[in-house]
Order: structure tokens, then C-alpha cells, then sequence
């Protein structure tokens, strides 16, 4: 048996390390496990602007600990003003990686978010000249869909055009929950990929109810049946260079998550590689973890390996209940449970 295990360096391709108080509690735990971090640029107000983005970036990295080795890689946010031109010159100045599309409304701080995809065609016809990915939401606001469909409503009207009209775009769609997201993505072409978080590995819909209505197993797109989870679970061990890790670690302070509306997210930064890894290990699948933690996001958006390893040793993590003080404490997945992997440095 496997009782200790070396990788390549991982990177985290989605996360969300908000700003301010809340960056400086958790931008330390991403950077700790990963070397590269896609950084979701949905603040309030969201990061549309490449000065801006550069700003942030310069935050994230003040937020660090001393000796981290880390480097965020900035994101677009996407609304229908969006100008090609200034998307291309961030872009090639090396602010910008990647641009993200929120449909209006979908999901936290989204309300800038694009209203009508037509609107993008002029960013996405240069998005696709320049190489540069569109990272998706993929979810229909549409309220006449049920919430639990609107990911595979998503695929089929948004998304199933989109690939046919741009095939040379490179396209992440991020966090997928459903066997049609995992399917379609495994049947496109090498340009589609996706990204899976731990949540969606680990919980289907029950955990939303078990015992009682259950805010911290709450983010977006909602988990789904158990059957989705098991499609979603196939295809992060499947080996394929389509799928790879992104957490949306998306931290929220208690009282934002323990009320009458509460918001969506799962903080899953801190045991994010521990967590990941019992699902390969459940599966029989310890030696593919390496290809989805770390090299087949870095290939798909065209970045270089990471040099150096991380390693992980079989034993036990337990999971604290919180993480950080008072007001601006956060639930951590897994609070309160012991995993079998502890990451070792
Ligand atoms: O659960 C989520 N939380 N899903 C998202 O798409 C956004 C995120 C957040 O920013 O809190
Ligand atoms: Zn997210």
C-alpha cells in the first residue's frame, strides 16, 4: 500500500481569494499546497480592467506569507461592455490569463455579469485569435429552469453553440456537476476542458438536507444527484487531459453563510490536496492523481510544469471547525472530519 506520495507541484486553475481581511486569512492556504492559482475575478466591484486586475494581483501577493512560492495568475471579469481592446492589451502585457464569463445573475457577485453571450462576439472572436481562454459559468439564469438542470440546460443551448462557432477558443467550464457537463466536455475537441472541485467528488444533493438544511455544503452550481456525482468522479480519475483540478474555494464568513439567505460557497483551500486524494484513492486511481493536480491544466492553458514536488503521507488530518477569528471566521469543508492523507510539504 501507498504510504506516502510525491508530485509534481499542483496548481489550483479556480479560486477565489476575495480581498481585504478575508484575502489575508486565506490566500495563505492556496499557496501553500499550489504553486499557480487562476484567481476569480468576481469583487465587488469585479476586476474588468487590466490596471485594476495588476492591483489586485499586487494585493494578493502583500497577503502571502514570507517565504511563499506562488504566483496568481489574473482573470477578466466579462460583462457586455466588455472591449476587445482592452482584453487584447492586458492580455498582452501579461496582467490577464484568462477572461471569465458569469452569466447575469448566475452566481455570487455576478450582477455585472454578461446578459446576452451575443454580446460577446467581438471579445471572444479576439479571445480566440489571441489564445487566450474563456473560463465559463456554466449555468442558465433562466428561472423557469429548475435549479438542479440549469447546468445541463447550460451545455445544450449556451455552450453546445458557442464550440461550434469558435472552435480555435480555448474554453474552461468550470466546476462541473453533471454527467451531460462531463460527457460533452469528454466527446468535444481538445479545446474544451473542465475543471472539478472536492465538493462535487464528495457530496451529492442529500448532503444539502442530511439531518437538517446544511448552508456549508452550499455552493454553485448546487451539488446534484448521486448519479451526476459519480459521472463527475469518473471522469477527474479517468486520466484524460480535459479534466483538472480547480477547487472554487470560495470562502464566506460564518454569519454569511448561517442565515435567512445564505451565500454560495465551499472554503475548501485549507485540505484541498487531502481531500482530492481520497476520492483517486477510493477509486483505485492514486497514480492519475498527478496528471489531474498537476500537469493537465498548466498544458491546457499552454504554461510550463511546475518544477518541485509536494508530497503527501498516509495518516490522519483532522479538519478544524473553523478557520480564523470572530466575525470573519469561516467553515472549512470537511469541518470536524479526520482524512486518511495529510499533506506533508
Ligand atoms: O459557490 C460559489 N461561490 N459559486 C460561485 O460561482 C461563486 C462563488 C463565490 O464567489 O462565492
Ligand atoms: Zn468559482
Amino acid at each position: 500500500m501507498t504510504e506516502r506520495l510525491t508530485i509534481r507541484r499542483p496548481d489550483d486553475w479556480h479560486v477565489h481569494l476575495r480581498d481585504g481581511d478575508m484575502l489575508r486569512l486565506v490566500a495563505g492556504h492556496t499557496a501553500r499546497q499550489f504553486a499557480r492559482a487562476i484567481i476569480m475575478p468576481n469583487l465587488v466591484p469585479p476586476v474588468t480592467e487590466a490596471a485594476t486586475a495588476a492591483a489586485y494581483r499586487d494585493r494578493i501577493l502583500a497577503a502571502l506569507p514570507e517565504a511563499a512560492a506562488f504566483t496568481p495568475l489574473m482573470t477578466c471579469y466579462l460583462t457586455d461592455a466588455s472591449d476587445p481592446a482592452e482584453i487584447e492589451r492586458g492580455h498582452a502585457e501579461g496582467v490577464w490569463v484568462a477572461a471569465k464569463l458569469y452569466p447575469a445573475h448566475a452566481t455570487t457577485n455576478s450582477a455585472h455579469g454578461v446578459s446576452d453571450i451575443r454580446a460577446l462576439t467581438g471579445v471572444l472572436e479576439t479571445m480566440q485569435r489571441i489564445g487566450m481562454p474563456l473560463l465559463i459559468h456554466g449555468e442558465v439564469t433562466d428561472p423557469a429552469i429548475d435549479i438542479f438542470d440549469r447546468e445541463a440546460v447550460f451545455v445544450e443551448r449556451i455552450l453546445a453553440p458557442l464550440v461550434r462557432d469558435y472552435p480555435a477558443l480555448k474554453i474552461v467550464l468550470e466546476h462541473i456537476t453533471t454527467e451531460e457537463a462531463a460527457s460533452f466536455v469528454r466527446e468535444a475537441g481538445p479545446n474544451l476542458g473542465a475543471t472539478i472541485t472536492p465538493q462535487h467528488l464528495h457530496l451529492n444533493r442529500n448532503a444539502l438536507f442530511a439531518g437538517g438544511l446544511r448552508p456549508h455544503a452550499y455552493c454553485l452550481p448546487v451539488v446534484k444527484r448521486e448519479r451526476h456525482r459519480l459521472a463527475v468522479r469518473a471522469a477527474a480519475v479517468s486520466g484524460s487531459p480535459k479534466f483538472f483540478l480547480g477547487t472554487d474555494s470560495a470562502p464566506h464568513a460564518i454569519g454569511r453563510k448561517e442565515m435567512d439567505c445564505g451565500c454560495a460557497g465551499i472554503f475548501n483551500a485549507p485540505f484541498a490536496l487531502e481531500s482530492y486524494l481520497a476520492v483517486f484513492e477510493e477509486e483505485g486511481a492514486i497514480e492519475r492523481f498527478e496528471g489531474f493536480a498537476s500537469e493537465h491544466g498548466a498544458r491546457f492553458y499552454g504554461l510550463p510544469l511546475n518544477e518541485g514536488t509536494v508530497t503527501l503521507a498516509k495518516g490522519k488530518a483532522t479538519v478544524p471547525e473553523r478557520v480564523g477569528d470572530g466575525a470573519l471566521s469561516v467553515v472549512p469543508f470537511h469541518a470536524g472530519e479526520t482524512l486518511g492523507w495529510r499533506f506533508a510539504g
